[in-house]
């Protein structure tokens, strides 16, 4: 039986590093209380680069750990809410920009920071139904763009970056629970909490209506989106274990997006899960949006954190509001 297996993985994030003392310089806060509330250190930052190039250097290293070709891939699927062109899509450029073959298919996701599980979820469909065999997916993001850097209460949480993987439909890959590849993906989405977490439109006022008065930037009720998070983040992880016939000790190691280490500290403890079992480095990046499952992914393939076999779960909530898992065997 043919299952959707990632082979390859890849990430790219900015030179430029902001720490929270560098934060303490332009707002009135404290690398305490950031460290404290959230778990960031520090978080990169895109100068003179934009979506565009950081999905293209992703994509490009996930090739590069796969053994597929860029001219072999059927369809890019790039999750992002900061893309650098309203149109061509972001998808498209990465398409171009590694050189994979037209005729296939490209376009963006929107779904803030579930962004690239949703993105996942599609690709892994149209790979599943057999319209695609090989897919690249991506998730990017730049929010130094869209967040307000004059407001502590969301410019210290967030950094730029992109990550990626290629998808494979693979034959043989085992049968029910000796499955390798993803054994179930889900996403959601509540449009009538779309307040908790919003950025206003930044396209131009047409000439023929009222004059729009809100600035383009993030806003965010932050405690109402922690409470939603943890519950969201919950409900996601046992979804896709019931899915699989699998239970919450079966899990190898949890991907979260990274966003809050309070978060994904409090998700655990509601599921039983030892501290060990999770990959944190928000530390780093900051919460990256759709690319911070991506890049902690990479890491932990590199570093040595996923052997062949291992049950890894991925979960994220964002803006919409949307939640969305994934789990796969290795
Ligand atoms: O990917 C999805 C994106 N969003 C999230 O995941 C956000 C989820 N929410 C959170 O992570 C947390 O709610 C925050 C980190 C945003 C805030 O943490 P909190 O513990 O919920 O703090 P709070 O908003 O209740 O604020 C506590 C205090 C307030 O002061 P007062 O009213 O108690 O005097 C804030 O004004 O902390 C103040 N504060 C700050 N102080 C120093 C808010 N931001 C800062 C700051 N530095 N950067």
């Amino acid at each position: 039986m043919n299952k959707v297996r990632i082979t390859g993985t890849g990430s790219y994030a900015p030179k430029k590093v902001l720490s929270n003392q560098d934060l303490e310089k332009m707002v009135e806060t404290s690398d305490e209380w950031i460290s404290m509330r959230t778990g960031i250190r520090e978080r990169h930052i895109a100068v003179n680069e934009t979506t565009i190039d950081m999905a293209v250097k992703a994509g490009k290293a996930a090739l590069k750990s796969s053994s597929v070709k860029a001219k072999d891939i059927d369809i890019v699927v790039v999750g992002t809410v900061t893309p650098e062109m309203v149109f061509p899509s972001t998808a498209c450029h990465v398409q171009s920009g590694l050189g994979i073959k037209s005729g296939g298919a490209a376009f963006d996701v929107s779904a803030a920071c579930s962004g690239f599980l949703y993105a996942l979820d599609v690709a892994e469909k149209y790979l599943k139904g057999g319209a695609a065999a090989k897919a690249l997916v991506v998730g990017v993001d730049q929010f130094s763009r869209i967040v307000d850097w004059k407001d502590r209460s969301t410019c210290v949480l967030f950094g730029d970056g992109a990550g990626a993987v290629v998808l494979e439909s693979i034959e043989g890959s085992g049968r029910g629970r000796k499955a390798r590849g993803i054994l179930s993906s889900r996403i959601h989405s509540d449009g009538r909490k779309w307040e908790m977490l919003y950025v206003p439109g930044s396209i131009n006022p047409s000439p023929f209506e009222h004059k729009r008065t809100e600035l383009p930037y993030l806003r965010m009720n932050g405690n109402e989106t922690f409470k939603v998070a943890v519950r969201t983040m919950e409900s996601s992880i046992k979804e896709v274990l019931a899915e699989s016939g699998l239970t919450a000790d079966d899990i190898t190691l949890l991907i979260p997006h990274q966003a809050n280490r309070r978060i994904i500290k409090a998700t655990m403890a509601r599921m039983g899960l030892d501290n060990d079992k999770v990959y944190l480095n928000m530390d780093r990046y900051g919460n990256t949006s759709a690319a911070s499952i991506p890049i902690a992914l990479d890491e932990a393939a590199r570093v040595g954190r996923i052997k062949e076999g291992d049950i890894i779960v991925f979960v994220a909530f964002g803006g919409g509001l949307t939640w969305a898992s994934a789990i796969v065997r290795w």
